[in-house]
């Protein structure tokens, strides 16, 4: 299977690193904007590298494009890739708005490829086994889930483009999602939401409280962009049920009940730079896909609707939350 990568950022570098160490792909080719900044990351590896995602279209014909471009290209570059012919993983979200992926599902359907979206954390080991332990019932009845994703204000981007809302859908399509994400593909739909949206404004901090409703228990969600430069990433979250809890620290250990849970070593996608805490789900979330288009079939963790669901999801979140 020949793959392309379009967008060598800072995702798009974990992404690389995952692909050139898989051998039983055929990685042909990468392309960014910035060509040197790319020639100068894959240094002698033996790919093609191209500046126009066209071109690499068109001259090197693979069979799956993975988009690491910013979020506000997704959309087009997905259906432009799908109309070439290839199948495409896209980074998350899947698009700016409900509107947009609906369009986006539209040119699923026409073109009859193979598409994902990348929702690393349902793919991440410690919430893989918060799932499990959560759909085994083993300590009874869940009643609160509280989850966090912070990092210092991202002032690295190409062009600055997370700083730019209608780009990038600042922390809410940031970093909330992958949260929302999890939280919609493991309980469905909340009853309602509450919580305060503080939007960037000149101190450039950007964050959320949000609390979800369901029946019985509550998920709590913080997702913050905090203007210091010092504050480490962190991905944490805290799950109590009625006989026992499980926690993700923010030295990113698992504990259930206070017992440290190791997973598998996993195998290394190299220093990253940027802000991720963990690298398991990312090479977790590629091979599957490939597999998925290997077999002709779909994927089943990450449907089309369901990654839909999480962008209308954070709409409805913001449109429930109290402006500060
Ligand atoms: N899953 C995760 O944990 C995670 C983490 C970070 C970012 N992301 C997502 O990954 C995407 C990229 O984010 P990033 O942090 O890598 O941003 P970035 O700015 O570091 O990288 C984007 C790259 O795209 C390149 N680019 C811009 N326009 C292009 C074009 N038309 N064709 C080809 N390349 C182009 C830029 O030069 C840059 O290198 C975003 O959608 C973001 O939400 C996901």
């Amino acid at each position: 299977m020949k793959i392309a990568l379009v967008g060598v950022g800072g995702m798009g570098g974990v992404h690389f690193n995952v692909y050139r160490n898989m051998t039983d792909i055929e990685f042909v080719a990468a392309c960014d904007v910035r060509l040197d900044m790319l020639k100068e990351k894959v240094g002698d590896y033996p790919i093609r590298l191209y500046a126009d995602m066209d071109e690499m279209l068109e001259a090197e014909k693979p069979d799956m494009v993975d988009l690491c471009t910013p979020t506000y290209m997704h959309v087009e570059q997905a259906i432009k890739a799908m109309e070439f012919g290839c199948h495409v993983l896209s980074e998350k979200p899947m698009a700016l708005k409900t509107e947009d992926c609906e369009v986006l599902l539209a040119a699923i359907k026409r073109t009859g490829k193979r598409y994902m979206t990348a929702q690393v954390v349902r793919f991440m080991n410690a919430y893989k086994y918060l799932r499990g332990v959560i759909e085994s019932g083993k300590y009874g009845k869940l009643e609160s889930l509280h989850m966090k994703r912070v990092s210092p204000t991202p002032r690295w981007s190409w062009d600055n483009w997370f700083l730019d809302e209608k780009r990038s859908g600042h922390v809410a399509l940031d970093m909330m999602i992958h949260d929302v994400d999890y939280m919609q593909s493991v309980f469905g739909e909340p009853k309602a939401i509450t919580g305060v949206y503080h939007p960037m404004q000149g101190n450039l901090s950007n964050y959320a409280f949000a609390n979800y409703i369901y029946d019985g228990f509550v998920v709590a969600i913080e997702g913050g962009w905090y203007n210091d430069e010092k504050l480490p990433f962190m991905a944490t979250f805290k799950a109590v049920f009625e006989n026992g809890n499980v926690i993700l620290g923010a030295d990113a250990q698992l504990r259930d009940c206070g017992v440290p849970v190791e997973f598998d070593k996993v195998e290394s996608v190299g220093e990253t730079g940027i802000n991720i805490s963990n690298v398991d789900g990312y090479a977790g979330e590629i091979k599957y896909f490939i597999e998925c288009i290997r077999r002709g079939e779909p994927n089943s963790l990450v449907t089309d609707e369901s990654a839909k669901a999480t962008i209308t999801l954070v709409e409805r979140t913001l449109a429930s939350l109290t402006r500060v």
